[in-house]
């Protein structure tokens, strides 16, 4: 191994690169990692030397709190390489902030900004050459911490693990989505842990998904627990719906998480003169939209499904399928969204940010 220091990360290169087993063209989202993680200690009170190594399994005791507690939680990201081979990261200080809002939410340490900036781009750096060039190739990134503090005791950890894998993505979603809206189940409540990108989140969605799944639908669009009422976010993402041509979403709340794809999209299609309300958007407002054909669009919006359209919804066991349209909102935002990401159209909005 071949060790050296950059900006105060020690870095610990693989002897060989797994790179040339990977079939760039088949990629499955989330499967494959790269030759380095970062890895940063939160020990003593104190965030110790960060780290770059190979990627390879590690040893927690039994007794580490993210086991029995589930202190932990995830951003996810994406760079991308532009024509020129330079790399660009998307929005990376929102990702950087919202960390640290989950972070204090889930009474974990605060990461510093420098371990967070620096630790992505060596690690980006050095990795470079799985990030492949072209629109649809991109680089999915996945900063997390985790409790490692030791004990059953039912309190917070006093030791933390941050860390950083890359995975070359494609899409995340392939093919259409049929969505199921929850009529029992909640993803979050009102002074609950949905704004937060905790790992429980995902985990109580599991099995009502499982059961959608098995009834023939891909994701569940969730509502508010109180009423069922409100229709909040779909599956891993943010959701919008388009009735004639004005765009409807929901207000980020303690319950909806204040997504970077969400709002970027918010802010393109006012760029664009596409009317955007943000409000609570009613279950009957779509069931009585899909009756009279006001309602058009249905999509999730996410860093790892970009812009996800929604063919149908079901709800109170009736299904209704979404008229086909050519030129559909949700493609050209997609696309406007992916150029600037890829450096394919000028980022009048500031977002890109060069490594
Ligand atoms: C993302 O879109 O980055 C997410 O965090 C969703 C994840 C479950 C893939």
């Amino acid at each position: 191994m071949n060790t050296t220091q950059t900006n105060k990360i020690e870095i610990i290169k693989a002897i060989t690169s797994k790179i040339n087993e990977v079939d760039f063209d088949n990629l499955h989202f989330g499967e494959i990692f790269t030759d380095h993680s970062f890895e940063c200690d939160f020990t003593n009170g104190e965030w110790q030397k960060p780290i770059i190594k190979p990627y390879a399994p590690f040893l927690l005791d039994p007794s580490a709190k993210v086991f029995h507690y589930g202190q932990a939680i995830f951003e996810g990201m994406k760079a991308y390489k532009d024509d020129n081979n330079d790399l660009w990261l998307f929005r990376p200080k929102e990702n950087f902030k919202r960390f640290n809002n989950s972070a204090k939410r889930m009474a974990m340490a605060e990461v510093p900004e420098e371990i967070f900036m620096e630790g992505l781009k060596q690690l980006l750096r050095l990795d470079e050459t799985w990030i492949k060039k072209g629109k649809g190739n991109t680089m999915y990134i996945r900063p997390f911490m985790i409790a490692t503090g030791t004990g059953v005791i039912a309190n917070p950890s006093d030791d933390y693990k941050f860390m950083i894998i890359l995975s070359p993505a494609k899409s995340y979603y392939s093919g259409e989505v049929k969505v199921l809206i929850a009529e029992h189940f909640s993803r979050a409540a009102n002074g609950g842990i949905g704004a937060a990108k905790a790992a429980g989140n995902y985990a109580a969605q599991f099995y009502p998904t499982n059961l959608a799944n098995k009834a023939g639908f891909h994701q569940v669009i969730w509502t508010d627990d109180a009423t069922h009422t409100k229709l909040e976010e779909a599956g891993t993402m943010n959701v919008f719906f388009r009735i004639n041509d004005t765009l409807y979403t929901a207000p980020t709340s303690e319950r909806i998480l204040d997504g970077v794809t969400r709002k970027s999209l918010i802010d393109m299609a006012k760029r664009e003169n596409i009317e955007v309300v943000i409000r609570p958007v009613l279950v009957s407002e779509l069931v009585e939209g899909a009756k009279d054909g006001s309602l058009k669009e249905i999509f999730g919006a996410g860093t790892a499904a970009v812009v996800n359209p929604i063919t149908g919804f079901s709800y109170q066991d009736v299904y209704y399928e979404l008229p086909k349209i050519e030129n559909s909102l949700a493609l050209q935002l997609k696309d406007k969204l992916t150029n600037i990401q890829h450096k394919l159209a000028e980022d009048t909005f500031g977002w890109t940010v060069k490594i």
